[in-house]
């Protein structure tokens, strides 16, 4: 019956790729025609050697090899996603056997048993084999995004020096290779981790490089106050949704929502939101979740909450929270919203507690606190807070470059431990850091860049980091 269920599961999560579909018209594209050689004959005519062609020849070069490369991989995603849509019929046929046999066990001989134990190592064999391939694109994704951060260092220098229209071309050959990695990595994140929403795992094992989106909306690295992402349980349609707000200070004055990723790279917004004067917030540890923002105020000091669908608006004071105890990084961080698997937390710290992190659970359509937990970390000693399936995640500043897990409050067990997972930050400081259990990723707004990491869970007890358990 096990069985049956991991069967099940894995089909559920098949269909889910169904849905995304295929963008199969970006797979044979190299890009604007760049892999030609025509463009790069243009600096023969050309008669000063301070033009930039030489350079923009070289920008593209690279630009037509990363494209071949993504489309070497989407052309092998979809493969993988062929062989397992099969395995996965198989799988069914195979459980549906199962349970009859469960059912009427004398009906069936050693044989029949042994054929369909054969059959399940074979399906055990293969879906391991698919895993291990899947797993190597991780590396390739990684060295392309070297690549074109490189590309981008290149392009800035190159508007920097010339005139900008001459390396527009280029720079717009620079979006799309980014949108093609992203919706490679989308791809090939379904298919080697069909578990979101899932927790059966026991804890964040390793958080990925950073990749580095975009710099934000505003085109401008003095917006250094900010935060970005996707609604954590998206209304009807707009379950590709981004947002973003960003500002020179800590106020929250605004916020900016995009059909898509493309859109957020194209800074098309489809809805811009001012914040009535009497609403603005504060802090910058704002989510969005059900179309709604959740946020810190200062008069009164306490949460905000904005329907954006009936534009309704709420507030909430917190007894004993306090304004004394802020995150490292930043003033004004008394309130951090997060949301995970299980729903919504807000985290800060009291006078009671001699600033160490309270988590709070807030029931959605009360905005209430339904439940408390006491930790014994010290909210001044923390640069960020983020909950993935009831458990506080706590991070603090290493060095120039680097972040690290150090903490977790599991509010299942109200256990606390000491862990360390390193990670990569891009800029200096951050101001805005959360989880999103939609995608498993973590979301942070780095000095005015949009920023997101991939997560590894520790799945030792889970089905398909180790089918042997189960079949076993
Ligand atoms: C890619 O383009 C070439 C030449 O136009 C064509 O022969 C080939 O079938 C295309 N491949 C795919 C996967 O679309
Ligand atoms: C926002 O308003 C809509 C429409 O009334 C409602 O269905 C939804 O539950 C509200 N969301 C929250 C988080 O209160
Ligand atoms: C993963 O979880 C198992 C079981 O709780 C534990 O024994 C193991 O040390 C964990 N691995 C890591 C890398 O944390």
């Amino acid at each position: 019956m096990i069985v049956a269920l991991h069967f099940l599961a894995l089909l559920s999560s098949t269909m889910a790729w169904g849905r995304v579909g295929l963008m199969s018209e970006s797979r044979n594209g190299t890009i604007g025609g760049s892999g030609g050689g025509d463009r790069c004959t243009c600096d023969v005519f050309l008669p000063s050697s301070t033009f930039p062609v030489r350079d923009l020849v070289v920008v593209e070069h690279t630009a037509a090899e990363i494209s071949h490369k993504l489309d070497l991989e989407m052309g092998k995603l979809e493969e993988y996603e062929i062989k397992m849509t099969a395995y996965v019929e198989k799988i069914l046929k195979l459980s549906v056997e199962i349970e009859k046999m469960e059912k009427n066990p004398s009906d069936y001989n050693d044989v029949d048993f042994d054929d369909v134990k054969v059959e399940i190592k074979q399906m055990e064999a293969l879906v391991k084999e698919l895993q291990v391939s899947i797993s190597g694109s991780t590396t390739i994704f990684e060295s392309l995004r070297v690549e074109i951060t490189v590309m981008d260092e290149d392009l800035t220098r190159l508007e920097k020096t010339y005139d900008k229209n001459l390396v527009l071309v280029t720079r717009r050959e620079y979006i799309k290779i980014q949108l093609q990695l992203e919706e490679c990595e989308r791809r090939h994140n379904e298919l080697f981790n069909p578990n979101i929403g899932s927790c059966a795992h026991t804890g964040i094992i390793k958080v990925s490089k950073p990749i580095v989106s975009h710099l934000n909306a505003h085109l401008n690295s003095g917006y250094k106050f900010g935060g970005w992402g996707k609604d954590s349980k998206p209304v009807p349609d707009r379950e590709s949704m981004y947002w973003y707000s960003g500002y020179t200070s800590g106020s929250i004055v605004d916020i900016r929502f995009y059909t898509n990723y493309k859109n957020l790279i194209l800074r098309n917004h489809f809805q811009h939101h001012n914040l009535h004067s009497s609403w603005i917030g504060t802090g910058n540890n704002f989510i969005i979740r059900d179309n709604t923002l959740y946020y810190q105020i200062n008069s009164p000091f306490g949460l905000a909450k904005l329907n954006f669908t009936t534009m309704k608006y709420e507030s909430r004071v917190i007894a004993g929270a306090s304004t004394r105890f802020s995150y490292s990084s930043s003033i004004n961080q008394n309130f951090d919203f997060a949301a995970d698997e299980t729903g919504l937390w807000v985290t800060y710290a009291t006078e009671e507690s001699g600033g160490r992190l309270v988590i709070a659970k807030i029931d959605e359509a009360s905005f209430g606190v339904e439940d408390e937990w006491q930790t014994s970390v010290y909210k001044p000693g923390v640069s960020n807070a983020f909950m993935v399936c009831g458990v506080l995640y706590a991070v603090r500043t290493v060095d120039i470059q680097t972040e690290e897990l150090f903490y977790m409050y599991d509010t299942k067990t109200k256990e606390d431990s000491y862990i360390s997972v390193p990670f990569e930050r891009f800029q200096d400081k951050f101001s805005n850091l959360d989880y999103n259990p939609t995608d498993q990723k973590l979301y942070m707004y780095n000095d005015g860049y949009y920023v997101n990491y991939h997560l590894w869970f520790n799945h030792t007890i889970e089905a398909t980091a180790e089918p042997s358990l189960l079949l076993s």
